[in-house]
């Protein structure tokens, strides 16, 4: 296993789209020593998503899971483990909900993001098997943001004010003065964790 060095922003290579693992590659040393290093990386970094072109690897691999740190303490927000392959996903709602969202390539900041709040999502794992799942709250995020990876786009791309965006320790300074009101404040404190 490996640690790999995260892509940040600014990085052409984040912005380049992935390509599908074919049937053939599903099992292969490759894919799952990427998956191994995924996980190691993310679980270093203490995210709780990585997809592979931010290791600079333009693949369709995406791994997800939550695992106790000091940036999650609590787990309220548990994700199951897995690894994510040509994940697909469509919207099964109209609604939309919005989250703080941080990303590993965008280190210490975070942006308020809408996204629907309930999709379809498909994908299949390093065993070949598939997976077609209604998912929703803080997962159907992750799964979201994760795919945004593979398709070049990052949160940054998303807002849409840009002023609900900044530095952590400033976004948080905000929320405890209550500037921003019970609202900020509220929305500062919800902060999810780099993904
Ligand atoms: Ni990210």
């Amino acid at each position: 296993m490996a640690i790999r060095k995260v892509l940040k922003l600014g990085d052409p290579l984040l912005r380049k789209p992935s390509k599908a693992v074919p049937a053939e590659e599903m099992r292969s040393q490759e894919i799952k020593k990427l998956i191994r290093d995924l996980y190691e990386t993310m679980e270093v970094e203490e995210g709780v998503g990585l997809a592979a072109p931010q290791v600079g690897i333009l693949k369709r691999v995406i791994v997800i899971g939550t695992v106790p740190n000091s940036r999650y303490p609590n787990q309220n927000d548990k994700i199951r483990q897995q690894a994510l392959i040509n994940l697909e996903i469509e919207p099964a709602t109209k609604d939309v909900e919005g989250s703080w969202e941080g990303c590993l390539s965008i280190p210490g900041m975070r942006g308020y993001i809408e996204r629907p709040r309930k999709i379809r999502a498909k994908w299949q794992n390093e065993n070949e098997e598939s997976f077609d799942e209604i998912i929703e709250g803080f997962e159907a995020v992750v799964f979201q943001h994760e795919l945004d990876h593979l398709n070049g786009i990052l949160y940054v791309d998303r807002l849409k004010d840009s002023k609900l965006f900044g530095f952590n320790e400033e976004l948080e300074r905000l929320a405890e003065d209550g500037k921003e009101g019970g609202k900020g404040k509220e929305r500062a404190s919800a902060s999810k964790q780099p993904q």
